[in-house]
């Protein structure tokens, strides 16, 4: 802490104070605060890179980088804090740095703008959070995956437009959530390359008079490029944009599983038991133990999604180059790293806890006519058109239903009775079991195709 509350970095200019309404409504500090780790890493390698190219004296950017560094391992071990009175993060480390080096603090913001500054802190911010999010989505993926390889076998009815339409393997399901979770990390891997573009050097928009070595800064940070255009370094919000796209559809996958664990573990299906650890009770009915995590799961891609709309539609309307709408970037995109930092995890314990009832799916299947396709197929190889077979097992429903029986119920004979088209043929396809095992096409859900998937979907966690 400083004696004296932070001198505002701009106040040359003006003759009165702010009014304190209109500090409220300005100062950031109470969200980017987060960003002081990136902001004093930036801060160093901007300070060294002036010294080295002789921009400021050598000692004065030792003294400067020096100092950063105290403040760094201060704030990392909580014994030195902001004053909380500063306009945001950036002029917080400045007056904690001139509390203890003195003036020269002054010389850090040599060739650069709070502009350039606050656009790279995003950006190593970002490479930072993308990569926990990252680990997180893989860690469910493999639950997901080892689930699968623990259940495979097990036999559930599949749905279109949530009626019984084909077997498939709980296996085939889960896996499912699998590639979506793929596709979720390879759009944020991608957004990564277009986020480790360094900023810094654009200054406030117009670049720098200062002979400042750019490529020094991007080696130190990390920072594969530098950027093209100093107009688009400080205005371009575009990689946040990205990530919150991804984040948002990376959530509505979560959701969609969240549903269908609240649909699966609900009395109608039963096909699932969440564990204790994942669910919680009532406090009126003594026998309720609520989906809630999976109902968060849910809920929570709302605000993601919200979370994304925000920062597009502040985005939207502004001229170039730097606005300061743009610092409504900051408590979406922290919104939504923590949304799906604690939303990810808690579905991955979510399905590693979780008990999938074999039989309840089996009974689902009885006289569900989930087989009706196969027994098309049947009648099909037998020579007939797939639009004929498809109106002679229509008719066979049809009769089960108003017999109260199912497709399975039948023999060969009965359906040949019914179906004279039929006789003749060998309509064993009839079994749930028979279903799957003829659905061995590539990227099907017959058990072979679904062993070669498990070795795809593993070959995909470890790449
Ligand atoms: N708090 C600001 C933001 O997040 C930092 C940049 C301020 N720049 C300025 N010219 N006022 O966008």
């Amino acid at each position: 802490m400083t004696d004296q509350p932070a001198a505002k970095l701009w106040g040359g200019r003006f003759e009165a104070e702010t009014d304190p309404l209109i500090e409220r409504l300005n100062n950031s500090l109470a969200f980017d605060a987060r960003l002081w780790r990136e902001d004093i890493e930036g801060s160093i390698a901007h300070a060294s890179m002036l010294g080295r190219t002789g921009i400021i004296p050598a000692s004065e950017a030792d003294l400067i980088v020096a100092g950063l560094r105290e403040i760094l391992a201060g704030l990392a071990d909580g014994s030195i804090a902001f004053d909380p009175g500063a306009e945001d993060v950036h002029t917080a480390v400045e007056s904690l740095l001139r509390a203890r080096i003195g003036p020269v603090a002054g010389k850090l913001h040599t060739a650069r703008s709070r502009n350039d500054q606050v656009a790279t802190d995003m950006r190593m911010y970002m490479r930072r959070v993308v990569g926990e999010i990252r680990a997180a989505v893989a860690e469910l993926q493999r639950a997901l995956l080892e689930t699968a390889e623990r259940e495979l076998g097990v036999i559930m009815p599949g749905f279109t437009h949530l009626q019984h339409a084909q077997p498939i393997l709980l296996s085939h399901h889960l896996l499912a959530y699998f590639w979506m979770l793929q596709r979720d990390r390879e759009r944020l891997m991608d957004a990564e390359r277009r986020t480790s573009v360094l900023p810094l050097g654009a200054g406030a928009l117009a670049g720098t008079s200062f002979p400042v070595d750019r490529q020094m800064v991007a080696e130190a940070l990390g920072f594969e490029r530098v950027s093209e255009n100093s107009l688009d370094a400080v205005s371009d919000r575009d990689f946040l944009m990205e990530f919150l796209m991804a984040a948002a559809i990376l959530m509505v996958h979560c959701s969609r599983l969240g549903e269908e664990l609240v649909l699966w573990s609900s009395q109608e299906f039963g096909f699932v038991t969440l564990s204790d650890a994942v669910t919680t009770g009532s406090s009126i009915m003594p026998q309720k133990k609520n989906p809630d995590i999976a109902e968060l799961a849910r809920g929570k891609a709302g605000r993601v999604i919200g979370d994304a709309v925000s920062l597009l539609t502040t985005m939207k309307g502004l001229p170039l180059a730097y606005n300061k709408d743009m610092q409504e970037d900051k408590e979406a995109v922290f919104d939504a790293v923590d949304t799906v930092l604690v939303t990810v995890p808690a579905l991955t314990l979510t399905i590693r806890t979780a008990a999938f009832h074999a039989e309840r799916m089996q009974t689902a299947m009885r006289r569900d006519f989930s087989t009706a396709t196969d027994l098309a197929d049947a009648l099909v190889r037998g020579g007939m058109a797939f639009r004929d077979a498809h109106g002679v097992v229509g008719r066979l429903v049809r009769t089960c239903i108003a017999r109260g029986i199912g497709l399975e119920d039948l023999s060969s004979e009965q359906i040949a009775e019914l179906a004279p088209e039929a006789r003749g043929l060998d309509l064993a396809g009839l079994t749930v079991e028979h279903s799957i095992a003829s659905r061995s096409v590539q990227g099907g859900t017959g058990t072979d195709a679904v062993k070669i998937q498990i070795a795809a979907a593993r070959a995909a966690l470890t790449s």
